[in-house]
């Protein structure tokens, strides 16, 4: 075994930068080329990886190829492969080789954009990225930087929504006293994302005052603005304060869309923050035809979406908008001393964007250097023909279900989402299909074939398939519908 005990002396060296990252691309080349043989999801058991590999970490270093001999033989093979074609689990984390350029040149450059003043080009290019990104899915215009509003890149979804529940509850407090948390609620949905529960407790908003409102099959499992109202109302009337209300665009487990323009007209006249979380559709928001979905975005106060799922992005990238940044900087703002620049142009400093005021963290990847370069290279046609070959894939599926008896759609497919299961026989079956279709989705990952997720609604369980990925061609998708027939079949054989 080659030892290198030097090396870290000399970590940067040019030559051995370029070798080795040249070991590392062919080495992936090689995995992309044969991630379809891989069966999606391992048969790995746990504490599997720590009998293969040492206890303690090498007091020599070790050659690069012997590292990647490692991760082929031993930490590969445990993997569930997220870049599989037949990958249709939860939502997708897109690869893409401008995504992998673009993080090269993020990770390569590795500054640290927290003010402008600590990198000026990083902080511009990222204003520059969400307004171009802010135009692609149609938000309107008081989001972009161009008309008082602006963006900026986390890492996921549930900071982005942190921060925004941050700045909602300091405009609220500003009116009401720092007493007044005790009585702000934000309201959700059953199907919007934990995170913003999780977001409400960590901002302070009592566990007792998140409200959960149901949805219904009949609205497409979206928000109605008569069930908000109502709740609203019954808070207001005993005094509590509405806070901050999350409309969904494509929610996590059936891909519903909650109604933006009635929530957003009811959020203004109760002064409530209104938050549009696009993290999985908002890549189809591209597309004319599915702006309609954000018909009324104009009315909220921040929009967010991820192109790390479905825009040929590499983990992470959440783009979040907000109509006022001085609403979220005056909530997550700073001034360190050892932060400020001595400089003409800081001492300026009015209108600069620091991006540390922006995000919890201080130290920021250039994560605006992988967007761009995704849109540069792709652009805004073959981004749209990329989504909507998806979309495409996905209707030829849930066409196949139709067509098949034996299997129902649970919730409308809008975008590149299927939900289904095998539907009941006969009424008073409903615990013996839900038996029925675990054992098909057990069934279905086992085979390694592919790979999908479930959700429950109404208290049926269901079947996710998430059409999304980088290399998913329709033939994966054909082939997975016959997987499931298959299986369908031999697990059905259990229901009398
Ligand atoms: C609708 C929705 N919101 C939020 C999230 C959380 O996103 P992140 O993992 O970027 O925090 C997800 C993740 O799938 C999601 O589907």
């Amino acid at each position: 075994m080659g030892e290198a005990p030097l090396d870290a002396l000399m970590s940067l060296d040019p030559e051995t930068f370029a070798r080795e990252s040249r070991a590392v691309i062919s080495f992936l080349a090689g995995y992309y080329r044969d991630v379809e043989k891989f069966p999606v999801q391992p048969e790995a058991m746990p504490g599997g990886l720590g009998a293969l590999l040492h206890d303690t970490p090498p007091e020599n270093g070790e050659q690069m190829d012997v590292i990647l001999e490692e991760v082929w033989r031993h930490i590969v093979p445990a993997l569930t492969h997220w870049q599989s074609p037949k990958f249709f689990g939860y939502f997708q984390a897109n690869a893409s080789t401008a995504g992998f350029a673009g993080e090269m040149l993020c990770t390569g450059l590795n500054i640290v954009p927290f003010t402008r003043a600590a990198s000026p080009a990083a902080t511009e290019l990222e204003s520059i990225v969400m307004d171009w990104m802010g135009k692609l899915v149609g938000l309107p215009d008081r989001f972009l930087f161009s008309d008082g509003g602006g963006g900026v890149l986390h890492g996921s979804t549930c900071e982005a929504v942190v921060c925004t529940l941050a700045a909602a509850r300091d405009r609220a407090l500003s009116r009401l006293g720092h007493e007044g948390i005790t009585r702000l609620v934000v309201y959700a949905s059953d199907q919007s994302h934990s995170t913003f529960q999780k977001g409400a407790r960590l901002v302070g908003v009592p566990r007792s005052n998140f409200r959960v409102i149901s949805t219904t099959a009949a609205s497409g499992y979206g928000l109605t603005a008569d069930s908000v109202r109502e709740a609203v109302e019954a808070d207001v009337a005993s005094e509590l304060v509405p806070l901050y209300l999350c409309a969904t665009v494509g929610t996590t487990g059936l891909g519903a869309v909650d109604p933006v323009r009635d929530l957003g007209e009811l959020a203004r006249n109760h002064g409530m923050w209104l938050h549009v979380d696009a993290a999985y559709a908002g890549s189809a928001l591209i597309c004319p035809e599915f702006q309609h979905h954000i018909d009324g975005a104009e009315l909220a106060d921040s929009v967010s979406m991820n192109p790390h799922k479905w825009f040929l992005t590499n983990m992470d990238c959440c783009c979040l908008w907000v109509a006022s940044p001085a609403a979220l900087t005056s909530a997550l703002s700073t001034d360190p001393e050892y932060l400020n620049n001595v400089t003409e142009e800081s001492a300026a400093g009015a209108g600069v964007v620091d991006y540390k005021d922006w995000q919890i963290a201080l130290s920021r990847p250039f994560r605006a250097m992988k967007l761009w370069v995704v849109l540069r290279r792709y652009g805004g046609a073959g981004m749209r023909a990329y989504v909507r070959r998806h979309v495409e894939m996905a209707r030829w599926f849930e066409q196949a279900l139709e067509a098949d008896g034996r299997f129902e759609v649970v919730a409308p497919t809008r975008f590149s989402l299927v939900t289904f299961r095998l539907r009941p026989r006969r009424d008073g079956d409903d615990d013996a299909v839900d038996g029925l279709n675990r054992r098909l989705l057990v069934a279905v990952n086992a085979s390694g074939r592919a790979f999908m997720t479930h959700f429950v609604v109404d208290g049926k369980f269901v079947i996710r398939m998430a059409v999304g990925g980088a290399m998913t061609e329709m033939r994966h998708v054909q082939d997975t519908w016959e997987l499931v027939r298959d299986k369908a079949e031999e697990v059905g054989a259990v229901l009398k």
